[in-house]
């Protein structure tokens, strides 16, 4: 039986991102160098063509000091402090490998990992990097001496982090937002249908009908930036009814 206060979790993809000027994965501009994500974020890529891959994610590491948190990631935010007031919980999971929850004031589950963490494939220590974005040098370990530090981000094929801590978290919602997300990448995917086998009310916000909408979910078609904020104030205002 769930209680009467809400538990609260969102899931967010590329399209939270987009309106501070990231390109998504799946739309115009998804294509690095003519060749498909999906062929670059793998662990064999990494194996056979390491420079490409390592200028892939350095490109992406630098591009984080030029853009800033949209509404969307502050209505989050907003959203958050709101539930811790009145004895509520909130959960926010992302796939996106930005630090625009965080700048926000977030402090998300990020389930694909982190652009500005590297990680160790030798000893497995992981480093925050904010400095060096060089495409054509790696950069090696200060624990090991390893030569090559990897981006700590999950490549298809890789198990993504922290399942058991956002299924307990889903197991028990209230609520679920899925925000820019096309609904195609498991098991992120499969969440949505996760709350709402446990009860949840679901709510989908997307420019186009992602993947795995269902009839039972409501949809908030349009950009994230607008759409969040005018959300969350109008649910916050009904709850404090
Ligand atoms: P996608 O690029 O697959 O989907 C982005 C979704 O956001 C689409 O449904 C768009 O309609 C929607 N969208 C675009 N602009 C928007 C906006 N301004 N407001 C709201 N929605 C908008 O991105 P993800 O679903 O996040 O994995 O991709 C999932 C995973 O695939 C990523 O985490 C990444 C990628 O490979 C890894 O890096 C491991």
């Amino acid at each position: 039986m769930k209680s009467r206060v809400p538990r609260v979790v969102a899931l967010t993809g590329a399209g939270i991102s987009a309106d501070s000027g990231l390109a998504t994965f799946r739309g115009a501009g998804g294509l690095w160098e003519g060749r498909n994500v999906e062929e670059i974020a793998t662990p064999e890529a990494w194996a056979a063509d390491p420079r490409s891959v390592w200028r892939f994610y350095q490109e992406r590491r630098a591009a984080l000091g030029g853009v800033q948190p949209n509404p969307a990631h502050r209505a989050l935010v907003e959203l958050e402090q709101f539930l811790r007031g009145i004895g509520g919980a909130f959960t926010l999971i992302t796939q996106n490998v930005d630090d625009l929850h965080e700048r926000a004031g977030s402090q998300p589950i990020h389930m694909h990992g982190e652009l500005l963490q590297l990680r160790c494939e030798n000893c497995e220590g992981r480093v925050r990097d904010a400095k060096h974005f060089a495409c054509d040098q790696f950069l090696p370990c200060a624990e090991c001496g390893y030569a090559r530090l990897r981006p700590d981000i999950v490549w298809f094929g890789e198990i993504p982090f922290a399942l058991d801590l956002i299924a307990e978290r889903i197991s028990t919602c209230t609520h679920f937002l899925s925000i820019g997300t096309s609904g195609v990448v498991y098991p992120a995917s499969g969440l949505l249908s996760m709350a709402r086998a446990s009860g949840a009310s679901t709510f989908v916000n997307s420019l186009d009908e992602p993947e795995n909408l269902n009839s039972q979910d409501h949809f908030l078609a349009g950009r994230a930036a607008q759409v969040l904020p005018q959300w969350v104030s109008e649910w916050m205002q009904q709850w404090s009814q």
